[in-house]
Order: C-alpha cells, then sequence, then structure tokens
C-alpha cells in the first residue's frame, strides 16, 4: 500500500475534516463578535464527496480521523456521516472535537454512528465567565453535553481549555480539581495567534509553565504520562491518587513539527497540510477519479513544510498572527 510520506519522513495516518466554517459560540480567541462572512451551503463539501476522499485517503494509510469546524455538531445528520466514515476499511478511529452545545441530544446517536473518542472545549467553570468567553451559549449546556457523553461511553474525554491572560488563568487550580475529582483529560491550550491579526494575542498570551506552577503550588505528585489516545500535540501529567489527568498543548513556545501526523480536509474543499502555512490542494476538481485523489494526496506530501516557523515569524515585531489564510473556525484547529 503506497503509504503518505513526507519529504521529511513523517507518516500520515491522521485526517482532520471539518465539516462546516459555521459556529453557534464566538469565541474570544477564534472569531469576532460580529462573526465572519460564512461559506454558502452549495460551498461545502457534501457527505457523498467527504466519504469519496476518505476513501481513497483510507487506502493511504489514514486510519484517524476527526471531525471539527467551526462547530461540527451544527451540521445536521452528523452521525449519518459518522456512520459512513465507520465503515470505509482502514478506518479505525473517529473522533469529534466540539463546543458541546448541542451534545446532549445527539451523544446517544453519535456513538451508535461509531463515534470513538470525543474532545469537548471548556474554557472557564464559571457561568458569568462562560458569557465573556465564548460571548453566546449557556455554560450549563456543555455541562450537560459533557455529562452526556461519558453516560453514552465516550471515553477518554479530553477538555479543552484555552488559557488567557487576566481572563481565566484564575481558574488553573479549578480545571486540575476537576481533573483529579473525574476521569477527565483536561488539556491547557496555548493561545494561537492565527490566521488574522487579533489585538489580544499579545496581551492576553499565556505560557504554560504556569499550570506546572499551579500545581505543584497546590501540592499535587505530578508525573509524566504516555500521551492519552490520540497521538496528538499533548504533553500529559497524572496526579498522584487523581481520577483523571491533565496536558499541555504549546504550539507557540514548543512546536512538535517533527512528530505531525496530520493532514486537513477544510469544510469547502482543500487540503491544508499544515495548520501554520498558506499552501493548500484544490480537491473538488479530483473528486470523480480515486486515482486524482491519490496524486493530491501525494502532492500534500511533497509540498508540507517541515515546520511552520511560527516562532521566526512571531519574533517580527510587527507581526501579531501567522498568517495561515484561514481563520481558525475556518480550519477546525
Ligand atoms: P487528539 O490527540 O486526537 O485527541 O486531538 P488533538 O488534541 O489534536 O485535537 P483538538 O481538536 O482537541 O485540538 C486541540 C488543540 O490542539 C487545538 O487548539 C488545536 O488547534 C491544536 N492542534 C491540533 N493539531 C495541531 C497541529 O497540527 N499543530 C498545532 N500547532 N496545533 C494543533
Ligand atoms: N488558540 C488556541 N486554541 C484555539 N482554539 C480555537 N482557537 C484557538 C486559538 N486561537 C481551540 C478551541 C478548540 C480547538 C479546536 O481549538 O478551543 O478546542
Ligand atoms: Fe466556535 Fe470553536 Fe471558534 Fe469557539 S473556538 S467560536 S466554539 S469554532
Amino acid at each position: 500500500m503506497t503509504q503518505l510520506i513526507d519529504r521529511y519522513g513523517r507518516r500520515h495516518d491522521y485526517l482532520r475534516i471539518s465539516v462546516t466554517d459555521r459556529c453557534n459560540l464566538r469565541c474570544v480567541y477564534c472569531m469576532p463578535e460580529e462573526g465572519v462572512e460564512f461559506l454558502p451551503q452549495e460551498g461545502l463539501l457534501s457527505y457523498d464527496e467527504i466519504v469519496a476522499f476518505v476513501e481513497a485517503a483510507a487506502e493511504m494509510g489514514i486510519a484517524k480521523l476527526r471531525l471539527t469546524g467551526g462547530e461540527p455538531l451544527v451540521r445536521p445528520r452528523l452521525d449519518s456521516l459518522i456512520a459512513r466514515l465507520a465503515a470505509i476499511p482502514g478506518i479505525t478511529d473517529i473522533a469529534l472535537t466540539t463546543n458541546g452545545l448541542l451534545l446532549a441530544p445527539q451523544a446517544r446517536a453519535l456513538k451508535d454512528a461509531g463515534l470513538t473518542r470525543i474532545n469537548i472545549s471548556l474554557d472557564t467553570l464559571e457561568p458569568s465567565r462562560f458569557r465573556l468567553i465564548a460571548r453566546r451559549g449557556e455554560l450549563r449546556r456543555v455541562m450537560e453535553g459533557i455529562e452526556a457523553a461519558a453516560q453514552v461511553g465516550l471515553a477518554p474525554i479530553k477538555l479543552n481549555c484555552v488559557l488567557l491572560k487576566g481572563v481565566n488563568e484564575d481558574e488553573i487550580a479549578a480545571f486540575l480539581k476537576l481533573a483529579y475529582d473525574h476521569p477527565l483529560h483536561v488539556r491547557f491550550i496555548e493561545y494561537m495567534p492565527i490566521g488574522h491579526a487579533d489585538e489580544n494575542w499579545k496581551r492576553q498570551y499565556l505560557s504554560l509553565s504556569r499550570v506546572l506552577e499551579v500545581a505543584e503550588g497546590a501540592g499535587y505528585a505530578l508525573s509524566p504520562r504516555d500521551s492519552v489516545k490520540g497521538n496528538g500535540p499533548s504533553e500529559d501529567w497524572t496526579m498522584a491518587g487523581g481520577s483523571g489527568s491533565f496536558g499541555l498543548i504549546h504550539p507557540v513556545s514548543d512546536h512538535f513539527c517533527k512528530q505531525c501526523n496530520r493532514l486537513r480536509l477544510t469544510a469547502d474543499g482543500f487540503i491544508k497540510p499544515c495548520l501554520y502555512w498558506m499552501d493548500e490542494l484544490d480537491v473538488r476538481p479530483a473528486l470523480g477519479s480515486r486515482e486524482r485523489l491519490r496524486a493530491l494526496l501525494q502532492r500534500a506530501m511533497d509540498i508540507k513544510p517541515e515546520n511552520h516557523e511560527m516562532g521566526a515569524k512571531l519574533a517580527d515585531e510587527a507581526q501579531s498572527h501567522v498568517p495561515t489564510g484561514r481563520r481558525m473556525s475556518q480550519i477546525g484547529g
């Protein structure tokens, strides 16, 4: 079987599929309050087209899929897509990254369709602060979503907490306690300056060394642990005696390009070989032919950069973001 190996010897077995650029929240680190111009319905790849793409990718060694957005659960009948993807030979893992708002009523159907894992964004445990960060929605519904995911047996449940200086850094201890008390994996994520000039980034960026200081100050006995199922970019820790664990995702201060195993498919049908790079390949013209799709995937390997060079790009004082051609909500993280 031809494998997806790039010029630097990295084998790719993980595809992140953005199913929509729309979202029912407006998180401050991701979208402006007024939203952005969304793709028209016909601009999105159909479920048939996504399935055709994944069939070709699976023949080249893609085994893990992650569905992202915007918010993937705003796309109707996501469970029907998951069921079709789960039936593709070679696909062994189908995960979802969601803000959790629409999760509770769908959790059972998603699991029954073949969803294997779930990552849920949760930046605060305080209802009033939720409105400050996400600008819409209600924390209660996200918590119900987390509960429902646990009840239907989705495991591990990972919670994604983007840390913002002066906004939620005072909740690090509360998130650590959540991971100590419950079988959850809390991941603290560095705020990334991505895709658009964001005047908050320089003020609110917080290095994750702060999390280890708080954990040690609170008396947790920490040990590094093997990565929690998923092979993502997270550096994971356990707390002696705790039910759950926590992780640190720090693409800004320490990048993980050497181990990168992932490709991205955007909602409008472009392969994005690197989150922080402009180059993309248009999938639509190749959709009619398995051979052409395979050749396009091979081409993605040939153009994938070795390293996103974010440090160098940000060292330029005039830069307040890394140009990627798209916003975070249009890539899916
Ligand atoms: P699993 O390991 O499969 O659980 O997933 P993940 O952690 O890769 O996925 P998730 O969608 O939960 O993303 C968590 C954070 O990691 C988000 O802030 C993403 O933007 C970031 N992230 C995911 N993939 C990459 C990547 O390739 N490069 C960088 N720099 N950040 C990434
Ligand atoms: N920096 C870091 N993480 C981000 N996410 C969205 N925007 C950013 C950003 N600028 C996270 C979301 C979600 C995941 C897909 O990406 O919180 O959990
Ligand atoms: Fe929506 Fe996720 Fe962006 Fe928040 S971070 S606005 S939940 S796409």
